[in-house]
């Protein structure tokens, strides 16, 4: 065998798992067709909050008058603003050329195609190793009629390139993840933002409270949202892009110069010939894994991140790539941890563990604590005076089972939760934990508070 293990994919998922197999002293390569670092270091989670951020700048010197400082009006450079982000990128993946460098992990350029069990070949080269980790993703997903077509109808990697003007008017199909923050991004750099969202809440998988209060938050910034709409087809028009949408029943035209299209994603199982080498791949293009270590129905091969399972997030695929490098390794290392969500608009939604009506639907005896931000020292500090942070505890146990926060820094906070969470910790043990004032943080602990009757900066319930 040329390798201990092959890892195919270089994004996340697959770079932690190529340099801990590495670091466990397995001899690895790592086979890559695009850049190193995938989707999330090239055309996802990175840029996109490079440019989130450049928004938040943006917003903040126009609103420090608020504060008493006059910046004038901001002149936005786009040229300046492209520059930046692919700085920022290039940090990032030079950053894991070099981990892999040190690690001594040997990247293969090139599309992968396995031609068995136990063989893989890129660029008419062949390569053999004991073990393979599976980790090509996923793409993004289409809906008819909306073919993309550079600067009218894109898709996120799309989105990402502002080009030469601001659209006017900047239409988003699909209240996800990437839908929200590109609204947010776009918002902030000027364009009028509608954004259409097939069900009645946005961010779908989010707790319901949570989801409402970042609906309100983005529509008292000034972003359009319709929920319970379909669209039914595009076309160009003089004046733009004409898409026609449907809610209540009733048809409407809504005009825009450019469409997102943020519809969801779509795993890369299909084209790399797993059937040569026997590996199961379902019919939506994820590739079957048969148990916690990640492995798939030939026990050599393990799969591992979006093109495994949901959800499709980047720090799921590295903590599935570690327990899959570690199996490969011979420990026995199995997959098994919360996994927080965030969005990263402003305010940012991040969510772990059971919403409440997840709870209840299980069969519990749910206890909720709130604690509104309105009532926070640290964000009237900041001028925030919306957001919640919302605990979903087990009244019979006083476990947390739920954390669901719209805020400030809710893509942190969240981490104290999933800790808690792993650790077993009770509401008591929340509430009783000294957090720093005035922070947001705090929050927490007085939700946990309010969970017990015992808040003290909001009226509580009758006990
Ligand atoms: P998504 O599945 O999260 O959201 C897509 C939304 O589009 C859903 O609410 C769905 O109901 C709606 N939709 C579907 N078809 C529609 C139609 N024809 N008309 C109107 N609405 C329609 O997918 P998204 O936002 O594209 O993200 C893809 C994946 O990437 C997700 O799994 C997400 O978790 C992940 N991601 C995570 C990020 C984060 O954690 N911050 C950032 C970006 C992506």
């Amino acid at each position: 065998m040329d390798f201990d293990l092959i890892v195919v994919g270089s994004g996340p998922g697959g770079y932690h798992a190529a340099i801990r197999a590495a670091q466990l002293g397995l001899n690895v390569a790592c086979v890559e067709k695009g850049d190193v670092g995938g989707v999330c270091l090239n055309v996802g989670c990175i840029p996109t909050k490079a440019l989130l951020h450049v928004g938040a700048e943006l917003r903040g010197a126009k609103s420090a008058k608020e504060f008493g400082i006059d910046f004038g009006e901001p002149k936005v450079d786009l040229g300046g603003i492209e520059a930046w982000k692919q700085k920022v990128v290039g940090k990032q993946t030079n950053g894991v050329k070099m981990l892999f460098r040190g690690n001594k992990v040997t990247l293969i350029e090139g599309e992968g195609r396995f031609t068995g069990p136990n063989e893989i070949e890129v660029a008419g080269e062949k390569h053999t190793a004991r073990s393979f980790i599976v980790a090509t993703g996923s793409r993004p997903a289409s809906i008819p009629g909306f073919e993309l077509e550079e600067g009218r109808i894109i898709d996120s990697t799309g989105a990402l390139t502002i080009g030469d003007e601001v659209p006017k008017r900047f239409l988003v199909i699909g209240a996800g993840a990437i839908g929200l923050e590109f609204a947010d991004v776009y918002h902030s750099l000027g364009s009028e933002v509608t954004v259409v969202e097939l069900l009645d809440q946005i961010a779908g998988a989010a707790d319901a409270d949570a989801a409402k209060e970042l609906r309100k938050a983005l529509e008292k910034r000034g972003i359009t949202i319709l929920t319970s709409t379909k669209v039914l087809g595009q076309k160009k028009g003089k004046k733009g892009t004409e898409v026609e949408i449907e809610r209540d029943g009733k048809k409407e035209t809504l005009v825009a110069d450019r469409v997102l299209v943020a519809v969801g994603r779509r795993p890369n199982g299909h084209g790399l010939g797993l059937e040569a080498a026997g590996v199961e791949v379902d019919e939506r293009g994820f590739v079957k894994v048969v148990n916690d270590h990640m492995q798939t129905n030939v026990p050599h091969i393990y799969a591992i991140g979006d093109v495994a399972r949901a959800p499709l997030l980047a720090h799921k695929a590295m903590k599935e790539g570690l327990a899959a490098a570690e199996h490969a390794a011979g420990k026995p290392t199995a997959y098994d941890t919360v996994v927080p969500s965030v969005i990263y608009t402003d305010p940012e939604l991040a969510s772990v563990g059971m919403t409440e009506e997840e709870a209840k639907a299980a069969g519990y005896e749910v206890r909720v604590g709130r604690f509104p931000l309105l009532a926070s020292g640290r964000a009237s500090t900041l001028g925030v005076d919306s957001g919640v942070i919302k605990l979903v505890g087990d009244a019979k146990t006083d476990l947390l089972l739920g954390f669901h926060m719209v805020g400030p820094n809710a893509g942190d906070i969240v981490s104290e939760a999933a800790l808690a969470i792993e650790m077993g910790a009770t509401l008591e043990d929340i509430a009783l934990t000294q957090h720093p004032h005035p922070t947001i943080s705090e929050g927490v602990m007085e939700a946990a508070e309010h969970a017990h009757g015992r808040a003290i900066h909001i009226a509580n319930r009758r006990r």
